[in-house]
């Protein structure tokens, strides 16, 4: 049970581990994702770059622009992030695309924005 206390131990410390630092009693142990990483291509001023995202357990269902969806989206923050938020209408989807654009330059251009926008409308939308 020693190993298990220890697993969650570095759970709670990875989740405050950004804000407040944590004890040092515990070796810091390089988390390692579990499956295979893919590689997730995007283009960006013109040149292709290539990063790896950490897998996540999110289900998403098949459709045009899944593809577009998990290479852009992924980028700053989990895709869980855009699941679990309420179920918005076409309007505030656009919108927020364009505020992840415009606000936080998310590399994605007209034509791919309106495929996201579609697919976010199979995904979570009303
Ligand atoms: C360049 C980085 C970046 C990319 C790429 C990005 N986002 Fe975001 N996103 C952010 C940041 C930063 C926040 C947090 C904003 C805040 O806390 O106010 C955020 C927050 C959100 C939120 C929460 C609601 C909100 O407005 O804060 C949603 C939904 C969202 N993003 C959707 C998307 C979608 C859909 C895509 C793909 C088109 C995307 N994001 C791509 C940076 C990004």
């Amino acid at each position: 049970m020693a190993h298990r206390r220890t697993y969650s131990l570095l759970i709670l410390c990875s989740i405050v581990a950004a804000g407040y630092g944590c004890g040092s009693k515990e070796p810091a142990v390089p988390v390692q994702p579990v499956a295979i990483a893919p590689k997730h291509s995007f283009v960006q001023n013109g040149s292709v770059t290539e990063m790896t995202i950490v897998p996540e357990d999110v289900a998403l269902p098949d459709g045009p622009g899944k593809n577009e969806f998990q290479s852009y989206c992924g980028i700053c923050h989990s895709l869980k992030y855009i699941t679990s938020q309420p179920p918005f209408s076409r309007t505030t989807w656009e919108a927020e695309v364009h505020k992840m654009v415009e606000k936080y330059g998310a590399p994605v251009d007209t034509n791919v924005a309106k495929v996201i926008v579609d697919y976010l409308m199979v995904l979570n939308g009303k």
